[in-house]
């Protein structure tokens, strides 16, 4: 019998996750990115990641074209960055003061972390579009993170504070 749509959506929220914004840019160099909440670790040596994407996502054209992408994660005060990242369309750049990794990726400044990424691999799954991608540069500074869980934005609590 197939799970019920609504209780897949609900199970799924109850996996607390980092929210990251994925970038890359199209040929004309036109930045593109997206929040995204499906971001995991898949190898250290070679060091590889993974990132699933949505077919509707303006972003692809990107991905095949540089074969780069740029993962910002995203910092507690950067809920509005991921509110801006999580709509459609290029008027998420507006206004916005993007930095450019060492591979010509835009980042968003006062992330916790930058990972620079070469597409190593993909795969289609579904509506989603699994990137792997090979970790070229990362970069780090302290901080505490923005958490997503059940539909909202959440924080890591008082005492709860990261090692420096
Ligand atoms: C907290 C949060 C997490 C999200 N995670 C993902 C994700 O992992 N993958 C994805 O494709 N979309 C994800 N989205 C939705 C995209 O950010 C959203 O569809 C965005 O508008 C796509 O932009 P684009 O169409 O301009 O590329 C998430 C949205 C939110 C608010």
């Amino acid at each position: 019998m197939p799970v019920d749509p609504a209780d897949f959506r609900r199970a799924l929220g109850q996996f607390a996750a980092g929210v990251t914004v994925v970038t890359t840019h199209d040929a004309q160099g036109r930045s593109l990115g997206l929040t995204v909440t499906a971001f995991a670790s898949v190898s250290l040596e070679p060091p590889l990641v993974l990132v699933c994407v949505d077919h509707r996502s303006e972003a692809h054209v990107g991905f095949r074209h540089a074969g780069l992408f740029g993962i910002s994660i995203l910092a507690e005060g950067q809920e509005e960055v991921s509110r801006r990242f999580a709509v459609g369309g290029a008027a998420k750049f507006k206004g916005l003061e993007l930095a450019t990794g060492s591979t010509g990726v835009p980042l968003i400044p006062g992330a916790l972390a930058h990972l620079e990424c070469r597409v190593s691999g993909t795969h289609v799954a579904g509506d989603h579009t699994i990137y792997v991608g090979e970790v070229l540069s990362a970069e780090v500074r302290p901080g505490r993170p923005l958490l997503y869980h059940d539909r909202r934005y959440r924080r890591l609590a008082p005492g709860e504070e990261p090692e420096e």
